[in-house]
Order: structure tokens, then sequence, then C-alpha cells
């Protein structure tokens, strides 16, 4: 009865311009395996749900990568978006018509574009989730902050739960989505909160429950559309109602409402989990946390360096040499070159704002 639901869809703009609205995060290898982030998520989950239950959650504009990343995928699991909605429409509608085709449904929500290196933990984690999902509360995965980032939502755990199968469950008494630097860096001083880790296990009866409170006309809109999904009226209800819907992160419409009522639970994930925000992070991923080091990444780069560390990513053929940097960040694609310092990263998402804005 478990089913898990895969929304690949932000665009990843710290990471540009490796990132790209045509080739989001999710598309791209940032590991060196040879296999995209979507790829490895899809890997990830399949021993615990089998080919048929997992649903891809995509814009219509990334079907044909999607359909070349994950060639298994069963159609009718498959959900195309004309726009992006964020992620409440985009979980809120798989929930939807997960729990139209089965009522008893429990669905999990996978982010696409993270970096999880034990899977084995990952699973047993998410197995417990689900035994908690089980007795009606939403299921979040928490995961210990190793820094105040603001890219994440933060939670204060409440009292342990006795549920069979979940040693490692609490119930969640404060939910608070992406707080300011002066807030995050109290709460990771503090020790009592964890990390979002941007995973969402629930049954899908009460996820659509929770939804239908804080955001009614977004609930109807996606359960007028769950409907007609089977039916042949799936695309005139989806343009009429999809452009129509709030656009709203699911952390904010479910995950801090629901934390505010107890409904909220966490189970506490030990496997290492990466969210490769930015270049900053990627260069300590793929160098293994050793500062010193000079990570490269892309087939075939071709890297001439001398005293100097951080990260390059190439995606021309261009010959790269570098003498006497640190930190340094370069990312070469044949279009667009970005060089940066790791110190530096964060600001990245500025310049595609700048860009965006100039047309
Ligand atoms: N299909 C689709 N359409 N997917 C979407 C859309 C959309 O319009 N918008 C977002 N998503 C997907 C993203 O691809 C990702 O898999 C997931 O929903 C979360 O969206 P992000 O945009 O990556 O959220 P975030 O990183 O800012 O924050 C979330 O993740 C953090 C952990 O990485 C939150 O859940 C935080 O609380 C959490 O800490
Ligand atoms: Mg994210």
């Amino acid at each position: 009865d478990f089913h898990a639901i895969i929304p690949a869809g932000g665009v990843g703009s710290r990471l540009w311009p490796l990132s790209r609205a045509e080739a989001p995060k999710f598309l791209h290898d940032l590991t060196g395996t040879g296999r995209t982030l979507l790829r490895e998520t899809w890997e990830r989950i399949l021993p615990l749900t089998g080919i048929d239950r997992i649903m891809v959650v995509t814009g219509r504009a990334h079907r044909a990568a999607v359909e070349r990343q994950l060639p298994e995928l069963t159609p009718a699991n498959m959900v195309l978006e004309s726009e992006p909605k964020e992620s409440s429409a985009a979980i809120g509608l798989a929930a939807a018509i997960l729990h139209r085709r089965q009522p008893d449904v429990i669905v999990g929500s996978f982010a696409a574009d993270h970096v999880i290196t034990d899977a084995d933990r990952f699973r047993r984690t998410v197995a417990e989730a689900v035994a908690v999902a089980r007795t009606g509360l939403i299921t979040t995965i928490g995961i210990t902050p190793l820094e105040p980032s603001i890219g994440f939502g933060y939670i204060h755990c409440g009292a342990p739960l006795e549920i069979e199968g979940a040693p490692h469950a609490e119930l969640v008494d404060r939910f608070v989505e992406k707080p300011d630097l002066e807030t995050a860096t109290q709460y990771v001083r503090s020790g009592d909160y964890l990390w979002n880790a941007g995973m969402f296990i629930s049954r899908a009866d009460r996820l659509l429950d929770e939804l239908a409170r804080t955001q009614p006309e977004l609930h109807e809109g996606l359960v007028e559309i769950a409907a007609a999904w089977d039916t042949e009226q799936r695309d005139d209800v989806v343009d009429a109602i999809w452009p129509m819907l709030s656009k709203i992160a699911i952390d904010y419409s479910v995950a801090e409402p629901a934390a505010e009522e107890g409904r909220l639970a966490v189970v506490r994930g030990d496997f290492p989990w990466d969210d490769v925000g930015d270049f900053s992070s990627l260069a300590k991923l793929l160098s293994g946390g050793r500062p010193g080091d000079l990570a490269i990444l892309g087939e075939g780069a071709r890297v001439l360096a001398d005293s100097s560390s951080g990260v390059v990513v190439s995606q021309s053929q261009r010959l790269i040499s570098l003498i006497g940097v640190t930190d340094i960040v370069v990312v070469d694609t044949p279009d667009a070159l970005l060089v940066t310092t790791r110190e530096h990263a964060q600001r990245v998402k500025a310049v595609v704002d700048a860009i965006k804005s100039a047309g």
C-alpha cells in the first residue's frame, strides 16, 4: 500500500550555468557516478516499492529527458505539468490521483535532487516513516544539522512516539520553513532542531485533509483534476484548472500547520544526506570533505591545475588551467562561464535573477 512520488521540477538556480531551465539539477550527474540525480533517486526507492509504485511529477518540457532517464516508468505513473506550480500542487496532485485509484494508499514524496550515499540506511528510515504514517500522522525525515543553513526547514521535536516498527519516531511540536540566518543559528546552537530532509510520508487521504484545511481552493482544484485524470476529459480539465492553482511549497501548506495541530511526526535519519544546493557543497561532496583538494566534474574534462583548490565543472571541450587559486569555482559550459569562489557560491542565484529580469 506504499507508493512513492518523485516531484522533479525545481530549477536549482544556485547551480547555474550547469543547471538550466532546459536541463535542471535533477537531470545532471553531480556525483561522478555517470547517473543523474533523478536516476539515483529512482534506484534508491525502487526496492521499497517496485516499478509500478513510483510516480514522477515533472514539467511537460522535461518529458523526453525523464523518459530517457527512467525507461521503466509506467505511463500511468507519469504526471506532466503544463507549468510549475510548486510542491503543494505537484505532490498534492499525485496524492489525489493515487488516492482515487486506491483509497488507503500511503504516499511518500522524495525530492529528485538530493545525494544520499547509504541507500540501505535511507530505506530503513523510510520504512519507519511508513509505519508512523499508517497511524495517520504526516511524517517527515529529520537530519542532524551541520550548519545554520537558511535553505532548509527546521524541525523542533516533541515527545517520542511509541509506534511498533518505528523506534526513531518523535512528534514534532514546531516546523519552521527557511528561517533567517540569526534564527537558524540559534536553532543549530540549541541542539534541539533537525533539518527537514524534504521528504513527506503520509496516508494520501490525510495529506489531502491537511491541504483542504489550509488551501481549500487548491485542494478542490486538485481533486477535480484527479477525478478526470484517468478519463478522456483529462486534458480539458487540466487546462481549465491548473493555471488557476496557487503556488505554495508543501512546507507552508502542510508541514508548518500540521505541526501546530500536533499531527506532524519526524523520524531521525542516520544516513548521509546532502542537498547539493550550490557549488561550494558540490566541491565538498566531490572532494570527500578534504578542503585542499580540487574536485573535477565532467566527462572527459581537461584540467591542468597547480596549487589550486575548489571545484571545476567542465561541459565544454576547452582546456582549463588554474594556477595558485584557492577555493575557486569554475563552471564552463558551451555558452556560459561562471567563475567565483566557494565563499560566494550562494550568490549565483542573484546572477540568474538578474539575467531573467534583463530578459
Ligand atoms: N514537479 C514539480 N513541480 N516539482 C517541484 C516543483 C514544481 O513546480 N517545485 C518544486 N518541486 C520539487 C523539487 O524538484 C524538489 O524535488 C522538491 O519539490 C522540493 O522543492 P525545492 O524547490 O527543491 O525545495 P527547497 O530545497 O527549497 O526546500 C525543501 O527541501 C529542503 C531540503 O532540501 C523544503 O522541504 C525544506 O524544508 C527542506 O529542508
Ligand atoms: Mg531543494
